[in-house]
């Protein structure tokens, strides 16, 4: 480490110049905690996120509030922060009902969120598999005639709490059908944070096998078991240049308990800062961030590089 609170900087062969960060803090981060978190304080969050330069920031979920309670304040929070200059603030909708409220407040980014099994499909979404595409297809449709991109979530992909261990091709089945469909972009969900580095590497190239480009292609890893850092390595070897992070590590899937916090950006940005990989983002103000995002939920980050760089003179 230099003297400023900076990884050395030491590039290595065959990875990308820039990542852009899918910031999920806001979204993922918060939609587990179970006390409600302030309104003013989410917009407060998103607008500081955006200040340490994140450009891509997701900012809630039109679900049915009562499966998300915490994203509840959706119609309020929204017109709060959409006005950010230069930030994309996807939101994540379940169906028509989702979709038409994220429009009606001018989201220009929209995510619908699948998952790889059955169990998951149906604990998430009340539906099976199947049904689940049926429901997503027009809304698919309907957001990109209004020239809304739309990313396509994929839970499960690397194993699941109810069915174990998930084929790559079952992955790649719901992978093509939203591509399909007319996604802008994947995300391959680790929803429960066991996907180890060969996996990924495994499924990137099913993936590439069946016509899906690594452009369109993010990496959306849990750390659960410490392996999202050597996956997002893995991936990036691989040419995907979007990671999605959770500031200062916050997170949790309310329907699947054995989910934990998401790859916090900070660690993320300590990494590919280290290998010389652009990112926008501004480390010191975005560690700053989540020691204010800590003290606003009332316990430490569990993010390493906030402990870390917060700890850093002691
Ligand atoms: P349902 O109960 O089957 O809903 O839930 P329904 O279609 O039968 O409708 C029932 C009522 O809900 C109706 O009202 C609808 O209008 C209303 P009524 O006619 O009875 O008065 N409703 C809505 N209200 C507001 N907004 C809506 C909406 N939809 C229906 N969008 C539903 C189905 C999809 C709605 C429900 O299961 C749901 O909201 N699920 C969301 C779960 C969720 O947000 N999970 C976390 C995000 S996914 C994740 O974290 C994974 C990810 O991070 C990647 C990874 O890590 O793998 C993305
Ligand atoms: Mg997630």
């Amino acid at each position: 480490m230099s003297a400023d609170g900076l990884p050395m900087v030491v590039p290595a062969p065959g990875l990308p110049a820039r990542v852009r960060i899918h910031e999920v803090g806001a979204r993922d981060g918060l939609q587990n905690e179970k006390t409600a978190v302030p309104t003013a304080v989410k917009a407060e969050f998103i607008r500081r996120l955006a200040g340490a330069g994140l450009t891509t920031i997701e900012a809630t979920s039109f679900v049915h509030p009562k499966w998300v309670p915490q994203l509840a304040d959706a119609e309020e929070l929204f017109p709060q922060v959409s006005d950010l200059p230069g930030v994309a603030l996807p939101v994540l909708v379940p169906n028509r009902r989702g979709l038409d409220r994220a429009l009606a407040l001018g989201a220009g980014r929209v995510a619908v969120f699948a998952s790889a099994t059955e169990s998951f499909a149906k604990a998430n979404l009340n539906r099976t598999l199947d049904e689940s595409l049926a429901v997503f297809e027009p809304v698919v449709r309907q957001a990109k005639d209004q020239g809304v991109h739309v990313r396509g979530y994929v839970s499960m992909c690397f194993g699941d709490p109810w069915e174990g261990a998930v084929p790559a091709h079952q992955v790649a089945r719901v992978c093509t059908a939203l591509r399909d469909m007319g996604c802008d972009e994947l995300s391959l969900g680790d929803t429960i944070g066991v996907a180890t580095a060969g996996q990924v590497r495994e499924l990137l190239a099913l993936l590439n096998d069946r016509g899906v480009p690594t452009e369109m292609i993010g990496v959306h890893f849990h750390d659960t078991y410490g392996q999202a850092l050597a996956n997002t390595l893995a991936a990036l070897q691989h040419g995907v240049t979007t990671v999605d992070a959770s500031a200062g590590g916050l997170g949790g899937c309310p329907y699947a308990k054995s989910a934990t916090g998401n790859l916090a950006t900070e660690d993320l940005v300590w990494m590919l800062h280290g290998l010389g990989i652009a990112t926008g983002v501004d480390l010191g103000r975005l560690t700053a961030t989540s020691v204010w995002m800590a003290e606003q939920l009332g316990r430490p980050s569990p993010s390493r590089t906030v402990r870390a760089l917060s700890h850093k003179d002691q």
